[in-house]
């Protein structure tokens, strides 16, 4: 197939000429003249292009909201992308997100606002009886300057309340939409527009064939990463293989969680609230929602990135990586993946297909922390995931990793060393903090100095003591020179 299909409001779309960089918002706004999706930042952070993706999943036709600025057009095959303009009625008349938020003055100038009621929509759909805790966390990832969210969340409390979800254009054409994408799936597509080439592999088979073909392509997953290197560093990415819509499995058994490498944050996120409730916080503080629907754990290890939000938690869970090229698969811990800064143990030809993390037993005692300048929607400049077991008060499993410290997320070996075979005491655990000073040497950047980053990862070591003895306990802070 050399057609771009997909579903634009209540239009089909068929593309021939698709280069591999073209975004959607570009589509959005210059091609099809729809301004009501607004340009912010071009990078993720701000979610004044927010717009709902409707895919297919085994589940059913589901809809979350992305950011337009960072979705490449190829990512778009076979989905329904919503926008603002189609939210008002056959009468033109506000939709009812539209008016809880003038009711309750919600706007004040008015930039962030289409944005702000696509993320509610997809929030309102989803879990009509959203507390303020969950109305907080559907907008992590859109920026409001000038109104505040107080009376934001007065409208999204207020729509939830008033229902008519039923009702609502998007769940009554459901059965249909999902019929037209249905029809749109299915074989390979090529695109092209001059020498700028992108491709949706059929399937993850289909993928690893054409990988062998172009063992030097740009490999796009939701390109919540490589969409900047599009929008800031206006790098040539073609040709790209685009792999957002496979490697979905999520399978736990014997053990162990599979988890495949194209799940999203957001759909990993109730299995690690089930089975790993101790980092479901730092899994909500993974970017916005808007990034978590769209960002896959496996680009997140696969990109090699010294500060990706996974790698620290998920090599301190003993997590393994498998890695395919062609029909042969290899299977290596995750830490032995990140050679150095920007070298993974990865050959041409092959990816990331699957993460395998084992489930915890009893004894473990787990927790992932980090460390960035704002809270929600922000770069690391440190994480840190620790995974201990304690057996009649004796440490027999200690494992360490941090991100944000080195040239890559890495075991912190010498203060792992420091805890095995220690009693479970405050002691070890003020021998272990000094032991990491060796660990690691790290840099100096716009996210932190060096000896932030020394002083934090050793205090979280701290933390972790304190919270792990004493549950509920007022984190008490200590100067380091106090140890
Ligand atoms: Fe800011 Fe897209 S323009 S998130
Ligand atoms: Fe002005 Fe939100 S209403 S930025």
């Amino acid at each position: 197939m050399t057609q771009l299909r997909f579903l634009l409001n209540d239009t089909e779309i068929a593309l021939t000429e698709v280069g591999a960089s073209d975004t959607l918002l570009d589509h959005l706004r210059l091609t099809r003249r729809l301004t009501g999706t607004k340009e912010g930042c071009a990078e993720g952070d701000c979610g004044a292009c927010t717009v709902l993706s409707g895919r297919l999943t085994p589940d059913g036709l589901i809809y979350e909201p992305i950011n337009a600025c960072i979705r490449l057009m190829a990512s778009c095959h076979a989905t329904h992308i919503v926008t603002i303009e189609h939210l008002g009625g056959p009468d033109g008349g506000l939709h009812p997100v539209q008016r809880a938020m003038v009711d309750h003055h919600g706007s004040q100038c008015g930039f962030c606002t289409p944005g702000i009621v696509m993320a509610l929509y997809g929030l309102w759909m989803t879990n009509p009886n959203a507390g303020e805790a969950e109305i907080e966390t559907a907008l992590q990832g859109n920026i409001c300057r000038c109104t505040g969210y107080a009376p934001i969340i007065r409208a999204a409390l207020a729509v939830g309340a008033a229902g008519g979800q039923t009702q609502d254009a998007l769940a009554r054409e459901r059965l249909a939409v999902a019929a037209r994408l249905r029809s749109m799936r299915g074989a390979r597509v090529s695109l092209a527009r001059g020498g700028d080439r992108a491709l949706i592999p059929a399937d993850t088979d289909d993928l690893a064939a054409a990988l062998l073909e172009e063992p030097g392509a740009t490999l796009v997953a939701g390109a919540t990463d490589v969409g900047l290197w599009v929008t800031k560093f206006m790098r040539d990415i073609s040709p790209a293989i685009f792999i957002g819509h496979l490697m979905k499995e999520i399978e736990v058994q014997d053990g162990m969680i599979r988890l495949g490498a194209g799940v999203t944050y957001s759909e990993a996120m109730p299995l690690i609230a089930r089975h790993l409730p101790q980092a479901a916080e730092y899994w909500s503080r993974i970017g916005g929602w808007q990034v978590r629907n769209a960002g896959t754990i496996g680009a997140n290890i696969a990109n090699g990135s010294p500060i990706g939000d996974t790698p620290p938690l998920l090599i301190a869970l003993g997590a393994r990586l498998v890695l395919r090229r062609g029909d042969a698969r290899r299977e290596i811990p995750l830490e032995a993946f990140f050679v150095e800064y920007g070298r993974q143990d990865r050959q041409p030809g092959e990816f990331v297909e699957a993460v395998l993390i084992p489930l915890p037993e009893p004894g473990d005692r787990i927790a992932a922390y980090k460390i960035s300048k704002r809270r929600d929607s922000d770069i690391t400049a440190v994480a840190a995931g620790i995974a201990i077991r304690v057996e009649e008060g004796r440490i027999t499993r200690a494992r360490l990793s941090f991100g944000g410290m080195a040239g890559t997320p890495r075991r912190a070996t010498l203060a792992e060393a420091a805890l095995l075979g220690q009693p479970f005491a405050e002691a070890s655990f003020d021998a272990a903090g000094r032991a990491l000073a060796h660990d690691f040497q790290p840099l100096s950047d716009m996210r932190a100095s060096a000896e932030y980053r020394a002083t934090v990862a050793r205090n979280l070591i701290r933390r972790f003591w304190l919270e792990q003895s004493e549950p509920g306990l007022p984190l008490r802070l200590r100067h380091p020179e106090e140890a």
